[in-house]
């Protein structure tokens, strides 16, 4: 392979490599710890249906659209919409799509950093005991007692940030291959045994309900936004990840197959989580919606009461930790590889994007104890940057990204480079993309502000 097709920052291994990466990249904190919680909040099923509605007229092709922009300049997102938009005479808003990724991906990883250090911490919980047959009162007080402490969460915080730091640092190859390939399985694996204790437990059939009954009543036109928002932040779409990792995807890969596996298993194991944790609220009366503590209150209770708890309790809390881990590195890749491409090393690239995230993380670490009293339009520092982020940034991102594919780039050469053997299919996409897709984000937005109230 020639070093222009093989570009500055590796290639991945192989076919299965692209889809463990992408996959790894996905299925994190968005699946197991947001997606139940905002179902919580905004209702259930319907929710759930508006949700799985945005994964496949908005996700999925524009995972389509940002995969095939990394592939074809391999180069990091900012770089790439440069090339992109200069090559098709595109208007220069649309290389706004990769500084305003960096920005998103700041950001994010800010605030993931500080909730993935939770789950560290649940780590060692667990293993000492301590949710041995505890109720949803005594579970909800330790969640409580965890928030008030801004010290502990800065240390598990900034023990994450290090731990993601590390491995982008090493580089794609050699850091992330590497773990993915023993992880993902095994969190898979884990994930169904707590599945069968779910099904145990006697409030399984209402989470189930809950989950899967669809009663519109309920939702809201900021439930839809919220929707629409997730659907691109637990497929890490709208900001670069993935076309980032789609810069080291193997050039004979066709692209739709591989990303309809990576859609499928994000998607299959947020509904899992999902059932497991509803399972567990209906069946100790805890509230659904509790909000972000939701999965770290009731998990331990599970876990206090199955034989075997405090085992798979533990590693159920690594697992969540080393998605996360997968996620946040995608999230930094970004900016790493465009820093890279400046002539910096990675090394001091890493450490300055993962230093300032950290910095900005401390905001959210005390908006869950010393700044919880601050808030602007009824949000704390920590919903005001997942708001921003979730349900515009990343929206406006994939708006744009399937406009310029859609739009913009010759039919010939999103075909060639898409490499997608079956044509009605490919005609399928290139419509959704360039019709469905953004008018479904543009109204849900419009919906979202209110226009239409
Ligand atoms: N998708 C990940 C999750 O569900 C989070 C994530 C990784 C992400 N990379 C991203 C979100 C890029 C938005 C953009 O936990």
């Amino acid at each position: 392979m020639s070093d222009q097709k093989r570009g500055m920052h590796g290639i991945w291994a192989g076919r299965w490599t692209f889809i463990l990466a992408a996959t790894g990249s996905a299925v994190g904190l968005g699946n197991l710890w947001k997606f139940p919680y905002i179902t919580g909040e905004n209702g259930g099923g319907a929710f759930v249906l508006v949700y799985l509605a945005c994964i496949l007229l908005a996700g999925i092709p524009v995972m389509l659209a940002e995969v095939l922009l990394g592939r074809k300049t391999r180069l990091s997102p900012i770089n790439a919409m440069a090339k992109m938009t200069e090559e098709t005479g595109a208007p220069k808003l649309f290389h706004g799509i990769g500084w305003m990724g960096a920005a998103s991906g700041f950001f994010i990883l800010s605030f993931y950093s500080v909730i993935a250090g939770w789950a560290l911490l649940y780590v060692g919980k667990i293993a000492s005991g301590a949710f041995v047959g505890i109720n949803a009162d005594g579970s909800g007080a330790a969640f409580g007692a965890m928030l008030a402490d801004p010290v502990g969460l800065t240390i598990w915080h900034t023990v994450f940030m290090f731990l993601t730091g590390a491995v982008i640092a090493r580089g794609v190859n050699k850091g992330l291959e590497a773990a993915l390939k023993i992880l993902m399985p095994v969190l898979f694996i884990l994930m169904l045994i707590l599945f069968g204790y779910s099904l145990t437990t006697p409030g399984f059939m209402q989470g189930f309900h809950f989950l899967f009954d669809f009663d519109f009543s309920k939702l809201s036109g900021e439930s839809v936004v919220v929707a629409l928002g997730h659907s691109f932040f637990t497929l890490s779409l709208g900001m670069g990840a993935i076309m980032a990792y789609g810069a080291y995807m193997p050039q004979e890969q066709s692209l739709g197959k591989t990303i309809m596996w990576v859609g499928l298993l994000d998607t299959l194991v947020a509904l899992i989580a999902g059932m497991i944790i509803f399972a567990i609220v209906f069946s100790n009366g805890l509230e659904p919606s509790s909000g972000p503590g939701l999965m770290f209150v009731s998990l331990p209770i599970a876990f206090g009461s199955m034989p075997g708890g405090i085992f798979f309790g533990t590693v159920f809390f690594i697992l969540v930790s080393i998605a996360a881990w997968s996620s946040a590195i995608s999230i930094a890749e970004p900016a790493v590889a465009w820093a890279v491409e400046k002539g910096i090393t990675r090394v001091k690239a890493t450490a300055a994007i993962c230093g300032f995230a950290w910095f900005l993380g401390l905001g959210t670490v005390l908006s869950f104890n010393e700044w919880a009293e601050y808030k602007l339009f009824g949000k704390t520092f920590f919903d005001t940057l997942d708001f921003l982020t979730a349900n515009i940034m990343l929206p406006l991102g994939g708006l744009l990204i399937a406009i310029f594919v859609g739009w913009f780039v010759s039919s010939d050469a999103v075909k060639k480079e898409a490499n997608i053997e079956n044509e009605t299919l490919f005609k399928v996409w290139r419509f959704i993309l360039r019709f469905v897709s953004p008018a479904a984000v543009s109204i849900i937005f419009l919906h979202g502000l209110g226009v239409f109230n």
